[in-house]
């Protein structure tokens, strides 16, 4: 978002969780009211992160520092007009894996999205490396973002962050304790993130607005990262990604998949590869598997973020193919999210033992990810179908804080005290 002096005020006054629409013992016209108000809010708010600034394109080229990310190679004009820099290893691999169990014939691959970057991986790199940019050329000190307590993309953003001098404050909401949300609070206590702890999601959200005023207040200047790192400039990042599949398939290392399947959460990955693999021409269907409650992940998300970022990017450069991304392009699978997000599920753990020690999963993205994939391996696909799994998980180790100190009261629960060297 010209993220980042912007505050997204209409969606921070109006709370928009999931419960927010259950069980409010509103009658019709009420309900429809608040609705109408949540959707209004949620337009703004959209319509607030999606904004990207202008940059005199030497200033952009500088940033890159010889780099070109292959969505520039293919289409230079958008070099002179998105922030970019180099931050991961690209292009990741792609690997076979043994067929399932009950699936033979399928050709069976995995995209090694994992491992992105050595400092801390996964799918967070390839949005980063554009809100880095922007945050830099915009002369920004402190970024702010969203996420919860064991966030992958807030933990992304803080050791990433870190490494180019900036630093992150991390407005967290409560998701189910697990191994992995440990390890990353240490991880966030290590990358020197300033924590703060409120609970609910709408109060995360509105605690982001203020440490937003604060970080001004102080005479910082601060850059908003939206929750997931999903914004238009962020699924750019995912439309890069289906480019280099693609150039995978032209250069012979993978014939090209019949099902690509991804995690939704905040809906940018999946967004910005629909729309990637169908700019490169191929045909792979998307199936992506809700692993977040219905709001804010859905098939109109998907297709917002596909036709919004499509529309941006033809703006910038009338050689951008057309592409109309439709609700029949893609798949949502909303059967693996169990009873909501971040815990875990019999078929998730099962899933992330199939997997081990080859890749390594968590239970509240990529293992429900692997046990839709798994299950339609045996349940739905032709005899010699290709399946990709794209791998979305850092899988570089995490590395942990030995004191507790910067913790929020809230968390010192969550996190066990001793012993001092973490996982
Ligand atoms: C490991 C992992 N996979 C997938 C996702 C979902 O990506 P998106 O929010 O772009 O839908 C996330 C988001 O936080 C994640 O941490």
């Amino acid at each position: 978002m010209a993220g980042a002096d912007e505050k997204p005020q209409g969606f921070l006054s109006r709370p928009m969780t999931r419960r927010a629409f259950v069980g409010t013992g509103l009658g019709a016209t009420g309900a429809l009211g608040a609705a109408a108000a949540g959707g209004g809010a949620l337009g703004y708010f959209l319509h607030r992160v999606n904004q990207v600034e202008r940059f005199p394109p030497g200033e952009l080229e500088r940033l890159r520092g010889g780099a070109v990310p292959i969505l520039f190679e293919r289409h230079p004009v958008l070099g002179h007009a998105v922030p970019w820099r180099p931050l991961g290893a690209f292009p990741t691999p792609v690997e076979p894996l043994p067929a399932p169990d009950g699936a033979p014939d399928v050709r069976f691959l995995v995209k090694r999205d994992d491992l992105t970057s050595s400092l801390y991986g996964g799918n967070k790199v390839r949005k980063l490396e554009h809100f880095l940019a922007e945050a830099e050329l915009l002369g920004r000190t402190t970024l702010v973002t969203v996420g919860g307590i064991g966030s992958n993309h807030g933990l992304a953003t803080a050791l990433h962050g870190r490494e180019l001098g900036l630093r992150t404050e991390v407005s967290l909401f409560d998701q189910p304790v697990t191994d992995d949300v440990r390890r990353n609070l240490r991880g966030f206590l290590h990358a020197g993130a300033g924590l703060h702890y409120e609970g609910g999601q709408a109060a995360a959200f509105l605690r982001a607005r203020r440490l937003l005023d604060e970080a001004r207040g102080r005479g910082e200047r601060p850059y908003f990262i939206n929750v997931g790192g999903t914004s238009r400039l962020g699924v750019v990042g995912y439309v890069s990604a289906a480019l280099e599949l693609a150039d995978q398939i032209r250069r012979g290392e993978l014939p090209e998949p019949d099902r690509i399947f991804v995690p939704l959460g905040t809906c940018g990955t999946a967004a910005g590869l629909v729309v990637g693999l169908r700019m490169a021409g191929l045909r792979s269907r998307v199936s992506a598997v809700r692993v977040v409650g219905l709001f804010p992940s859905n098939a109109l998300m998907v297709r917002h973020f596909a036709r919004d970022v499509t529309g941006w990017l033809r703006e910038l450069d009338p050689s951008v193919p057309s592409v109309d991304v439709g609700l029949g392009d893609f798949e949502v699978h909303t059967e693996h999210l169990g009873p909501d997000y971040g815990v875990p599920t019999q078929e998730a753990e099962a899933a992330l033992r199939w997997a081990t020690p080859r890749l390594t999963l968590e239970t509240t993205y990529t293992a429900k990810t692997m046990a839709a994939c798994l299950n339609y391996c045996r349940e739905r696909s032709e005899p010699g179908e290709t399946v990709l799994f794209w791998h979305t998980y850092n899988s570089a180790p995490v590395p942990q804080a030995s004191s507790l100190e910067g913790l929020p009261r809230g968390l010192r629960g969550v996190v066990d005290p001793g012993p001092e060297s973490g996982p």
